[in-house]
């Protein structure tokens, strides 16, 4: 167990709050953090505004040696994120390398996009009163962020956020899940040891009363917000002048059609649906199959989730489920599954808890449209399967969700795929591939429910800058 002090102007601080984080596997204690009280969060208001000042000039040179000191650093420290990754989120070993190696990405990938900002040369002849005009577009970085992070991805998702930030000159007070900081605090490390300007990023976890008031405060100029659906949209009522990315929720379906390799997709669909126990946005939620295979596919299924898909401590190489986050997440979603069965659902794996949030894998079958297993999100190793005639009829059971993050399809058929890209309402269509799969230069959010505004490194700095041109009057 260790004590945190949080980071705030280029210093680490502790107050007179502080917050247990616990151990999702075994119950133990990990650290004690100190949580900002209000004049911490101001101070990390003024401190990010006065930095912006300074950051705004930097030339891309030199925010591209940062980021990629700062890549070197998560690299340096791997083993200490993997551990923390576990031990604070319950995230299987095989997931947290993972996670550590695309936070690696990012700051790189940030690095190289430094050199390549988005422009344009306008062509003012294009209308009679802009000839003998000479025009050019630029985006400049918008001042102070408010980075919001949820508990799932604690290092990626906060890199993803940072990352852009810094390779933009924007500045940034950001608020990691309470559930799980000590990644956004190790990270701070990393960013504070690779000569990361005093106030530019401030980690500073603190709670949810603090968050109204910055919302109106004019010297932040966009919330960042990665979390639920609820929270999310309610924040953005209250942000009125703010610029808004929200990157929410969804329950995310796959499309396994006849014609596909569906034996080869089983390992995939596997993984996307219990992996680190379904704790993803994209997590496949949703399994679509086409009637003709539906059988043989569940048979395979369920014997996958028999033999190969472990579920347990998350510090062993072979699991792949690991506790959810708490108790109470694990029992609303047990409770989700009792009323699905009550309403004639059919479980093909046995119902298991153990411990204090594991939850063995489920499949469930017959589940009713609208119970909540089928058409809220689960985040959860939770998945139900369904039977589905014709192409066009898996396409709108896609497209029957409050959500629209990511979907996946498999098929050979090249024409399926291009009208599966045009009629699915998600941010991103996965062809061959899981709605799971995220690299970190895709552009990644969603439509519906599931927020709007992207992330993926190109994208979320041009979220987190505007556009000015520059007119010249030639004479
Ligand atoms: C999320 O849960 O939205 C993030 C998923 C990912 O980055 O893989």
């Amino acid at each position: 167990m260790s004590n945190r002090a949080f980071y705030l102007n280029g210093s680490w601080v502790n107050s007179g709050e502080s917050h247990a984080v616990e151990n999702p596997w075994n119950g133990e204690l990990v650290a004690e953090i100190a949580v900002a009280e209000a004049a911490q969060v101001e101070e990390a208001v003024a401190t990010a505004a006065a930095a912006f000042e300074v950051v705004r000039k930097t030339p891309p040179v030199e925010r591209a040696e940062l980021l990629t000191r700062i890549a070197d650093g998560i690299a340096a420290r791997r083993e200490d994120f993997i551990a923390t990754l576990i031990a604070e989120a319950g995230k299987p070993v095989t997931f947290a390398r993972v996670e550590v190696e695309r936070a690696e990405i990012c700051f790189r990938q940030a690095a190289h996009e430094t050199a390549h900002p988005p422009g344009e040369i306008l062509e003012m002849g294009a209308t009679k009163p802009g000839r003998n005009h000479f025009g050019l577009v630029r985006r400049f970085p918008l001042g102070v962020i408010l980075g919001i992070t949820p508990f799932n991805f604690p290092l990626n998702l906060v890199a993803h956020k940072v990352a852009p930030a810094i390779a933009t000159g924007n500045t940034m007070v950001l608020k990691p899940a309470l559930k799980t900081p000590l990644s956004a605090l190790l990270l701070a490390e990393v960013l504070h040891e690779a000569g990361l300007p005093a106030g530019q990023i401030n980690v500073t976890p603190f709670g949810h009363e603090h968050i109204k008031q910055l919302l109106m405060d004019e010297r932040i100029k966009m919330l960042s917000f990665t979390g639920s659906v609820d929270v999310g949209w309610k924040l953005k009522t209250e942000a009125a002048k703010l610029k808004v990315a929200l990157e929410l929720g969804g329950n995310a379906a796959v499309v396994i059609e006849s014609d596909a390799d569906w034996r080869a997709a089983i390992p995939k669909v596997a993984s996307g649906a219990y992996g680190y126990a379904g704790q993803s946005c994209i997590s496949v939620q949703r399994i679509l199959v086409q009637r003709g295979i539906y059988e043989d596919f569940r048979s395979e299924l369920i014997a996958y989730i028999r033999e190969k898909i472990a579920a347990g401590d998350p510090s062993l190489p072979a699991t792949i489920v690991g506790p959810m986050i708490n108790s109470r997440a694990r029992d609303k979603v047990v409770d989700w599954i009792q009323d699905a069965e009550l309403a004639g659902a059919k479980l093909l794996t046995p119902l298991k808890v153990e411990g204090a949030s594991l939850l063995h894998p489920v499949l469930i079958e017959n589940a009713p449209g609208d119970a909540a297993v089928s058409c809220e999100e689960a985040f959860a190793p939770l998945a139900v399967l369904q039977p589905y005639d014709t192409f066009e009829e898996a396409l709108n059971i896609v497209n029957d969700s409050a959500f629209g993050l990511q979907a996946g399809v498999f098929t050979p058929n090249i024409t399926k795929a291009f009208q599966a890209y045009e009629a699915l309402d998600v941010g991103g269509v996965m062809i061959n591939q899981v709605p799971t799969f995220r690299v970190e230069n895709m552009p990644y959010g969603g439509v519906k429910d599931s927020g709007f505004g992207r992330e993926g490194i190109r994208y979320a700095m041009e979220e987190m800058t505007e556009p000015r041109s520059l007119i010249v009057n030639l004479g």
